[in-house]
Order: structure tokens, then sequence, then C-alpha cells
């Protein structure tokens, strides 16, 4: 049954431009949203940029231009990134945007007239890296342990959200809903963190200007996590319409990398509590890229940083949709993983250029030689029906637990099965007539299967392989289930013989 799918990435820090870890996300929500509009859930994805705060002032100063000057011009390089990999947001939020400020000042507000937020003295070290504030104990030799960086010493008279209140009502929740943090494993380690007791967390800066306004207090602006989550509740109408809120929140995905688990699994849910909402549904967390061991944002002295790729680098090298499938495949859902040039090489050339490739050339060609071009409709009792069934069952399933790289086996495996049917045939061998028709038949059939269910992955691919096989419309406008059952290829449709859709890389 058709639901609803609120999906979002977060939303990235404009100090810098996109990289290839920022792209890793992006096209996990946007294969996500792909595939809940396939299945005809209503779907709304969304990205954006997350603009305040001392990083991007900092990194604006070092630029010698201003910060919204900062935020323009990397706003901008996001965007067009996610424009080159075929991203199908349905929103880009910008947090310097007037809706927004409107929206976080609204929430917070309600959580100060809540009583939850009130006047304090904070004194402690402060990563700029990740605009955080770490307790003593967490420093590695004095240094932030995430970024390997000095910490900076900061005390401030702040505004401090009381969220030691919520450290009960957190746990319930997460001890309530088992899928509402996922994997188990980062599930563990939030209700380890709240099992150590929750401080209340200062959520305002008088250091700086570049931030969201305290309605209350003159001289004081948000600290920019406390702006930042709101954005998620911004784009779906927050402060504004209410109705359209409503219709969406709670049922959110919030997909994250685990570095910021604890402000989407406890601040963020706390918050929303405080301000008499529900915590978000489900928050998705996945492992980081590494480059020899290191995160992307890591610098390594002496060595290229990943951090330096930008998407568009690998595009030249792989495409689109090459780019889409390696990070979709390869990188399974959840654990730290190695990105490395030579692996995404062979993941083209095995399941692009051999595989889907070649089961499309070969339709093409043998149906070009034997069937006067003409595809013709796949015989209802054939023996890859059980395999295509087998096959979206499958896919349908990893899709649903979020294991992009089981769903793409599944579907491929199909692919498999059916070049394998073709290479014990041989209809290249035979003479044109009804069995040569009915095999390619199939095989024109498992491939309109195929291009629907690998279409959240490669999408720009599955349409051009549709309109070769001579289907009209898009594989992206049919609905599964309906879609995804035995006989539907009509036959009696041109098929064209086009260029190698998916060249080999020499390694
Ligand atoms: O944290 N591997 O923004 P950010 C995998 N603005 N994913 C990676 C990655 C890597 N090596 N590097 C980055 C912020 N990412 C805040 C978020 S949300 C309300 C505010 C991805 O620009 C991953 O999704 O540092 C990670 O969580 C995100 O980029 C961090 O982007
Ligand atoms: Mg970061």
């Amino acid at each position: 049954m058709p639901g609803r799918f609120y999906v979002t990435t977060p939303i990235y820090y404009v100090n810098d431009a996109p990289h290839i870890g920022h792209a890793y996300t992006t096209v996990i929500a946007d294969a996500l949203a792909r595939w809940h509009r396939l299945v005809g859930d209503d779907t709304y994805f969304l990205t954006g940029t997350d603009e305040h705060g001392l990083k991007v002032a900092q990194s604006a100063t070092e630029a010698g231009i201003t910060p919204q000057e900062q935020a323009d011009r990397n706003a901008g390089r996001f965007a067009e990134a996610w424009e080159l990999l075929g991203i199908s947001n349905d929103d880009f939020i910008r947090t310097t945007e007037p809706r927004h400020h409107a929206a976080v000042q609204a929430m917070l507000q309600q959580i100060h007239d809540n009583g939850d937020i009130e006047l304090d003295t904070y004194e402690g070290p402060y990563c700029v890296s990740c605009e955080a504030y770490y307790a003593e104990g967490e420093l590695v030799d004095g240094m932030c342990p995430i970024h390997n960086k000095p910490v900076e010493r900061l005390r401030e008279e702040n505004y401090f959200f009381r969220l030691s209140r919520y450290e009960q009502r957190l746990i319930d929740w997460i001890e309530s809903d088992p899928e509402a943090i996922q994997p188990v494993g980062k599930r563990n380690e939030v209700l380890g963190f709240l099992r150590q007791g929750l401080d209340d967390v200062s959520i305002t800066r008088t250091s700086l200007d570049w931030g969201v306004p305290v309605p209350w207090a003159e001289g004081h602006v948000f600290y920019v996590w406390y702006d930042a989550l709101i954005n998620y509740a911004t784009a779906i109408g927050y402060g504004t319409d209410d109705e359209r809120f409503r219709t969406w929140w709670p049922a959110v995905h919030h997909i994250i990398g685990k570095e910021i688990i604890r402000f989407h699994c406890v601040y963020w849910p706390a918050m929303l509590m405080a301000a008499g909402l529900e915590p978000p549904k489900h928050v998705l967390v996945h492992g980081w890229l590494l480059l020899g061991g290191e995160k992307l944002s890591k610098t390594v002295h002496g060595q290229a940083k990943l951090t330096d790729i930008a998407p568009a680098r690998l595009v030249e090298d792989f495409g689109v949709d090459g780019f889409r499938h390696h990070f979709l495949h390869d990188q399974p859902f959840g654990p730290d993983g190695d990105f490395s040039y030579e692996a995404m090489v062979a993941r083209y050339n095995s399941d692009l250029a051999n595989n889907l490739g070649n089961l499309l050339s070969r339709v093409a060609t043998v149906v070009a030689k034997k069937c006067d071009g003409i595809g013709p409709a796949p015989d209802p009792d054939s023996p890859l029906a059980a395999v295509a069934a087998d096959a979206y069952a499958d896919t349908a399933a990893a899709w649903d637990r979020i294991q992009p790289s089981v769903a793409l086996d599944a579907t491929w495996r199909l692919i498999k099965e059916t070049n394998a049917h073709l290479e014990s045939n041989e209809p290249w061998k035979m003479e044109p007539g009804p069995e040569v028709e009915r095999i390619m038949g199939d095989a024109l059939e498992a491939l309109r299967i195929v291009t629907i269910l690998a279409s959240p992955a490669v999408p720009a691919s599955c349409q051009e392989i549709w309109r070769r096989i001579g289907l009209p419309g898009s594989p992206e406008d049919q609905r599964l289930p309906d879609a995804g059952a035995w006989g539907q290829y009509p036959g009696g449709l041109a098929v064209e013989k086009g260029d190698p859709l998916f060249p080999r890389i020499k390694a």
C-alpha cells in the first residue's frame, strides 16, 4: 500500500566545495526517493546547505569575502553537483533563507516559552571544524577526537537547552521503536550515551553574529547546530503551513554520516519533544568513506585528500550512472568502506559494461538480424518469469531495509540469468522463426523489468534502454508492483541498435 516517504540528507557546510563524501549520502537518498516514487509513495526529498556558524564565517574571512558571498558561492556549487549527478531533490534548503529564520525562531521561542531554555555560563574546549563543545575527557591528546586538530577555549554566557530533562524520554522513545535508529550498532551506541546521563547544552552565541538572531535576547544568535537541525521542519512548512507540516512529520527518514549521530539521535529528538512534537521516525546512519583508512575530510600529510575529489572529476571517467552505481553498490550502508578508483573501474566493467551493456547489445543485435528489428512479445511461461519474480521481491525488500547494495545484487541477478539464458540457447545461431522470437521476447521482457528495477540507481541509462527497446515514456513512470509482473513487453516495437551504452574502461 502506498504511503508517505520523506527523506533528507544532512545539509552540508558551505565552507567548502562538494566532495565525494557528500555525494555518497546524497546519491543514496536520491535512489531511495526514486524507489519510493516507483512504488507509488508520496515522496518528498530534501537536501540543502548549512550556512551559518564560525566555520563558515572563518572560511569567508580567509577567502576575503563576506559569509553571505561564501554561502552563495558554495551553495551554488552543491546545487550544480547534484544537478550533474541527476539528484531528484524536491527542495534545496539554505539556512540563510527567510523561511528558515522564521521557522528556527518559531520553534526555539516555543521551547523557551515551554520553560526548557534558560540563561547560564559555559566554558570548555570547542572544535570549530565540528562546531561543537567537547568534554575534557573526550579530547585525544588535547585535540578534537574527530579532526585531530587543536581546540579553542570558549567561555560564554549563553542560553541553555535543558537537555538533561529529556534523558528518560529519549531512552523510552528508542526502546519503544527498534527501527528508530539503524543500524542496530548505532542504536546501541546512542542508548549507551544516554545512559551515561545528559548535560544541558548551550544553544546561543554572542561571540559571532553570523547566525539566526535569538528573538528574546538581543546580541545573541543561535548556535549553528540548533538552527541547522530545524531545516528538516522548515522545508515542510513548520511555522508557516501547519497542515503541510503535519502531513509529513514525523514520517521522516534522516540519512546521516556517523559523526553527527548525537545531533540527530539526541539533541534533535529532544528539541522536538520540547517543542511538543514527535521525534523523527527513522535516523539511518552510515559509515565513512575512507582513503587509505582515513576519513575524507581529515588532512593527511603529503597525501592527496579525498575531500579534494570533486564528483565531477569521477563523472568524467565513469559517467553519471557509473558514479552512482559504484557508490550504491560497493559501499554497503552502515560500515566504513575504503574508496578505491580501481574498485570503481572493476565495478563499472563487470556490472555495467559486461552484464547490463552486453545484454542490451546482444538483444538489439539479434533482434536486428533475426527479427527484422522488431521486438517480439515474451512467452507467459518463460523460465525467466520466476527469476524475474524473485529478483523483484528481493530488490524491493532490500530497498525497504535501506540496503542499496543488496537491492542491486538482486536486480543484477536477473541480468546475469538472462545473459546465461541467451548463452545456453544461442539464438544468434538459429534461423529466424518462432524459437528465436520466443527467446528474444523473453530477453526483452527481462530487460523491461530490469530497467524499472535499476532506475533508482542508474536512471539515465535505464531511460535510454527503455527507449531503445521501443517502449514509450519512461521506466520511472511505471508503478510497482504491477509493472514488475512478467509478460508486459507488448511486442511489435522497433528495437534500436545504438552505440555501446557503457564502453569498457581500461584498468
Ligand atoms: O556535518 N564518508 O555538514 P558536512 C561518508 N552541516 N559520508 C561523508 C563523508 C565521508 N568521508 N564526508 C562527508 C555537517 N560525508 C552539518 C550537518 S545536518 C542538520 C547538519 C557526508 O558538510 C555525511 O553524510 O560536514 C556526513 O554526515 C555529511 O557529509 C557531513 O557534511
Ligand atoms: Mg563534517
